[in-house]
């Protein structure tokens, strides 16, 4: 069993094969953290917890005149609300008497087999062949009856565990919970970096390194979306950790609304750890006999840096996180008709782009934005998805089965979440958006948010997705969100309970997607908002991918997929190759590294293939070939950061190699040039040390320790932003 309880000790320990994880219930029944990292043996661990009389620090109740227990340095894990710890709360409520005071002791746990379910929000699920064992601790405020529960799911082989929390009121009186965090951990040192994943909107998931600091460090999101400013997820790590050494601890939220993920910093030079819902603007309400369930927390452990946190990040998001099919199976090569067409198309011009992607070995056709409606540019037409007649003579269907003529699949674009003022579905139903009464509206892209914390909105969304569905043949959906959100006031909800409205708005958006993307597992649905705005594990329990970003510039990608990475698998990571000068930032950049750059993810297309000259179709062939002679490869072999774009000015570089070493693929592209150069190594890693391997298409065998130690030279004849790949083949 993964979990255990010691009754000598009072200590609970989570094992998996290479971590373990300790908590002890102190002698006054609070819950301490004991450790979390690299396994250790079954050993005391008492001696950690310190205890004497600080200054200023006061002593619970219980401790009678005992000065040295204080709950304002021990480490907790899950925090009081108002009895003593001033660092960042786990929990803050306002009781019935109005009192802001939480104190819960340990009240019961119990030990079983399997993952605890969550329902009405995305989770892992473990397979067949995974051992997972679960821990509940049941932590009590006697006085007001409020319940914490909190839950750990050990994935033993995977190493990863899984927290959430559950707040139940066993009290008489409603109990107002303003803040209820998925994860708390505190450390007893604190010389760490903080790495968090912050951004803009064609600029997502910036890797960014901050050293912890007195004082609370909070990243978050309080746009209603996960957002590209900040992702939901975050690195703490020794401070000089790397890709291959350094313990690293990670945070992942599975949740794609308002989060907050913080970092203190305290008095005693102690760090704590909190993720979980955003408390800014949020509140919620648990009568007596109710409950309140705080997302899922995925916490990972590596003693030998970035990479290998990665991979356990990977392994277990790419077979415990989406429920579709495709997570499993290669992915069709797309092209999409945005960046082609944007909203000036009609069926002629559409199909004439897909023609041309046939001979390019394209799969699959996606019609973009603007094939609905009264939509000729964003300011009008969401809401009224029915197919615009004047562009689509054929209507959705005839479009869909001229394109399988041609031996392409089919796919959509759609926005469902939102309406625009100049809508028939505006014009009907005004109240469905979000929209605080005697308040002037707030635009953003000329559009408004319909508020999914309505019953109502989401059983109209799940007919209207659901019916575009069924009207024609679709194989693949891009589902889009294009702006924050603001105005947060549902016109169904008391006016004590509009805190709880983003909160329930993700909760309908995981209904409405429950009831069409889950109910369509031969389609793939694709993540979007504004690009990689909601790029985060909730959405990839629906959507096998998402559209990384809507900067489709080679150089730019590479900061924004290096940073996404991290946390996600290279196959759920949608790229595709657009023109030059690319229409973000208008730089030039070899075809060939728009390829190569694409297909660390799921390669596609997002150009007018019409344009094209016959040699740059013949290089877009070759790429699809290519890519899909290395699928499985890429999208499933463990992913190394060879040089990052952040730290190395010259050259970005990342490599894929096979679980079992038999094959790697490398790629390299130059990002500076200066004259007289300096001959450059880039190192390989995760190779075989003892096997030899040969290089497609070159002479010689290396050994993989050769190649790993002295590197492969960067071919001396790039020049900027040209790039390389090396296929390797263990002999
Ligand atoms: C934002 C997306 O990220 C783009 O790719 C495109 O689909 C537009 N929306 C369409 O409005």
């Amino acid at each position: 069993m993964a979990v255990k309880y010691n009754a000598d000790g009072n200590t609970f320990i989570l094992e998996t094969r290479d971590t373990s994880y300790l908590m002890k219930v102190s002698r006054y029944g609070n819950l301490l953290h004991l450790y979390y990292g690299e396994r250790i043996p079954d050993e005391n661990l008492d001696y950690l917890i310190q205890v004497c009389d600080r200054g200023f620090s006061p002593n619970p109740n219980e401790a009678g005149n005992d000065r040295t227990f204080s709950l304002d340095y021990l480490a907790q894990e899950y925090s009081t609300d108002g009895k003593g710890d001033y660092r960042i709360p786990s929990i803050e409520v306002v009781n019935g008497d109005g009192s802001q005071i939480f104190s819960g002791k340990v009240s019961g746990y119990r030990i079983y087999k399997g993952k605890y379910a969550l329902e009405g929000m995305p989770s892992l699920k473990a397979a067949s062949r995974d051992t997972v064992d679960t821990l509940e601790i049941e932590l009590r405020d006697k006085e007001s009856g409020g319940t914490v529960i909190l839950f750990y799911s050990v994935f033993e082989e995977k190493n990863i565990v899984t927290r959430t929390v559950r707040f139940v009121n066993n009290g008489s009186e409603a109990i107002r919970l303003e803040k209820l965090a998925s994860v708390t951990m505190d450390f007893k040192d604190s010389d760490y970096d903080f790495i968090v994943f912050a951004g803009r909107h064609t600029m997502e998931r910036e890797f960014t390194r901050i050293p912890v600091q007195s004082g609370v460090h909070s990243v978050g999101s309080s746009r209603g979306a996960s957002s590209h400013q900040y992702n939901p997820f975050a690195i703490v790590c020794d401070g000089g950790a790397g890709e291959d050494h350094g313990r690293c601890f990670g945070y992942s939220l599975v949740y794609s609304g308002n989060f907050a993920i913080e970092a203190e910093k305290d008095q005693f030079k102690q760090l704590r750890i909190n993720a979980g819902i955003n408390p800014q603007d949020f509140s919620w309400t648990v009568n007596p006999g109710e409950q309140f369930q705080a997302p899922e927390a995925v916490l990972a452990f590596s003693g030998e840096g970035f990479a290998r946190l990665s991979h356990l990040y990977h392994d277990i998001y790419r077979e415990n996180l989406c429920r579709s099919p495709y997570a499993k199976k290669p992915r069709p090569v797309v092209i999409n008709s945005w960046e082609a067409a944007y909203f000036d198309f009609d069926d002629t011009k559409l199909l004439g782009i897909a023609k041309q992607a046939v001979d390019m070995g394209v799969d699959l056709f996606v019609l973009d934005d603007g094939w609905f409606g009264k939509r000729d540019d964003d300011n009008s037409g969401l809401g009224d998805w029915k197919v615009n007649l004047k562009k689509l003579k054929r209507g959705i269907s005839g479009l869909s089965e001229e394109i399988h003529a041609l031996g392409l699949q089919f796919g959509i674009w759609i926005e469902p979440e939102m309406v625009s003022e100049d809508s028939e579905l505006f014009r009907a139903h005004p109240d469905w958006c979000l929209k605080a009464p005697g308040r002037p509206m707030t635009r953003g892209r000329n559009q408004l948010v319909l508020d999914l914390s309505r019953q109502d909105v989401c059983d109209y969304l799940i007919e209207a997705v659901n019916g575009i569905l069924h009207e024609a043949k679709i194989e693949y959906v891009k589902w889009d969100m294009n702006r924050s959100i603001s105005d947060v006031w549902s016109g169904l909800l008391d006016a004590g309970r509009q805190g709880e409205t983003l909160h329930r708005y993700i909760l309908g958006l995981y209904h409405v997607m429950d009831e069409v993307i889950l109910k369509h597992p031969e389609v793939i649905f694709c993540g979007c908002a504004g690009g990689g705005g909601r790029f985060d594990p909730a959405m990839l329990f629906y959507q096998p991918q998402i559209w990384c970003s809507d900067n489709t510039d080679a150089k730019n990608r590479l900061k924004i997929q290096y940073g996404t990475s991290f946390a996600y698998p290279i196959n759920t990571i949608e790229s595709h190759v657009s023109v030059c000068p690319n229409h973000q930032t208008g730089r030039y950049t070899p075809l060939k590294t728009r390829g190569i750059v694409s297909m660390d993810g799921i390669l596609g297309y997002e150009l007018d293939s019409t344009k094209l000259s016959e040699e740059e179709k013949a290089v877009c062939r070759e790429q699809v070939k290519f890519y899909k002679k290395n699928y499985r490869l890429i999208a499933e072999g463990d992913y190394y950061r060879l040089a990052s774009p952040y730290e190395n000015p010259y050259f970005t570089a990342w490599q894929h190699v096979s679980k079992d070493k038999k094959k790697s693929l490398v790629s390299l592209v130059l990002t500076d040039k200066e004259g007289n150069d300096a001959q450059r190594y880039v190192k390989l890693k995760g190779l075989d040390r003892e096997a030899m391997y040969r290089i497609e298409g070159q002479k010689g065998r290396y050994s993989g320790a050769l190649l790993m130690n002295a590197g492969l030279p960067v071919p001396y004849e790039l020049d900027e932003y040209e790039s390389v790949s090396f296929c390797l083949r263990r002999i």
